[in-house]
């Protein structure tokens, strides 16, 4: 069995889905692993170090591709025209493809039509056993505490409160907006740096959650919020009305605040709009949003994703996307964990080979294509 990892190549990709530490115990699955010369060297982990572990280092992706039956991605391969690699073409038949690969309709059909196992590990349920396979959970959690640290750099003042003999510099007031796997990250971060916190969520048990870290609750709750968590844990999308008495609540607090970290996400939709434009206009000049949900457009009005930008008013704006990216070592450390558990959970050792029951929660969870077809709910109607 030869398993395969690639060198990511969309924009702005950093992280590698396997490394070294990984490819060993890969390796010890019986399994031969080809990297793609170069892959992990934006996380910080040289070709020598895969050859190291054992690895066989691919001059080019078909190289590393030839005789693939496992392949490991961060990110969705690129098809024809959208890089320098048609890398879904090189994918060989009947191989399985384990990444982010996302809810892609035409992407799905086109794994199918070319008899690709295909497997998205971002939608793998949120059960216990699915813990620590859960690439969401040890993505986002990194995306909080950078969230902080960036917002530290871009802050012109100081997170903890100053106390020096030519007088005292006040703690930055910091607001988390999303209470999910990021935003508690980001108010442990913030309370380690010493910024005074607080946070908003809608979930019921966010509201907890936030006040075990040490930070405030700022927000608005009723018969709605109570509901607001669906089976899976995630938000619901909430109505019009409880955002607009949500946004009167945070419009009272948000003017006072020097750092604003927005994380809320609610899944498969466009982020929600919590930070309007008078909020932005009301904060004072030097003050930060950071916006990790840039990716799904922004929790802010006025973030631009992709750039930092000032606003007329001198607040400064992080719209990066992809904030796991900006943190790879660590990023592409849990990531690959994440995979090697996926991997060995669902390995038949006396086949020597990936055994995914279709009956599993998880396995039907993550299942993009099986057999030529493409079989995800979310993706009924595709091929
Ligand atoms: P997420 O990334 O989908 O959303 C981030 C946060 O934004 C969530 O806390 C959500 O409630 C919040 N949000 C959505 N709309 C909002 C609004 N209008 N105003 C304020 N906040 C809003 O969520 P994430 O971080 O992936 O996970 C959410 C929860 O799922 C976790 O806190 C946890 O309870 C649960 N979870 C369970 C796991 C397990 O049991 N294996 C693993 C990971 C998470």
């Amino acid at each position: 069995m030869r398993l395969t990892v690639l060198k990511e190549r969309r924009a702005g990709e950093t992280r590698v889905a396997a490394t070294p530490e990984t490819v060993k115990k890969i390796m010890a699955l019986g399994i031969t692993v080809a990297i793609e010369t170069g892959a992990g060297l934006a996380s910080g982990f040289p070709d020598a170090a895969y050859a190291d572990a054992g690895a066989e280092i691919a001059a080019n992706a078909a190289v590393a591709l030839a005789g693939a039956q496992i392949i490991l991605k961060v990110r969705a391969p690129l098809p024809a025209g959208e890089g320098d690699v048609d890398e879904l073409a090189l994918i060989p038949r009947g191989a399985l493809l384990i990444g982010t690969l996302g809810v892609d309709a035409a992407a799905a059909a086109a794994y199918a039509k070319q008899g690709i196992e295909a497997v998205a590990m971002e939608l793998a349920p949120r059960i216990t056993r699915a813990q620590s396979m859960d690439v969401l959970s040890s993505q986002a959690n990194l995306a909080g505490y950078r969230a902080v640290i960036e917002a530290a750099v871009a802050f012109d003042k100081g997170f903890p409160m100053l106390m020096t003999a030519a007088g005292t510099i006040p703690a930055a007031n910091v607001f988390v907006m999303g209470a999910g796997v990021a935003g508690l990250q980001a108010i442990a971060t913030a309370r380690r740096l010493g910024g005074r916190v607080s946070a908003t969520d809608v979930r019921p048990a966010a509201k907890e959650e936030i006040k075990s870290l040490g930070a405030a609750f700022v927000g608005y709750e009723d018969e709605e919020s109570r509901a607001a968590q669906t089976a899976g844990g995630y938000a619901k999308a909430m109505s019009a009305e409880f955002l607009k008495k949500q946004g009167e609540v945070v419009a009272a607090a948000i003017g006072k605040m020097d750092i604003v970290i927005c994380t809320a996400l609610v899944q498969g939709r466009k982020a929600p709009i919590l930070v309007t434009a008078e909020m932005v206009a009301s904060m004072k000049p030097g003050s930060v949003i950071v916006d990790i949900a840039s990716d799904a457009g922004g929790n802010c009005a006025l973030t631009v994703p992709g750039e930092v930008t000032t606003t007329d008013n001198g607040v400064i704006i992080l719209g990066h996307r992809n904030w796991p990216a900006r943190i790879p070592g660590a990023a592409s450390a849990l990531y690959a964990r994440n995979l090697l558990t996926f991997l060995s959970t669902f390995w038949d050792k006396e086949a020597k080979a990936p055994k995914l029951d279709a009956a599993d929660d998880i396995i039907k969870g993550v299942t993009l294509t099986r057999g030529g077809a493409v079989v995800h709910p979310l993706l009924a109607g595709a091929a």
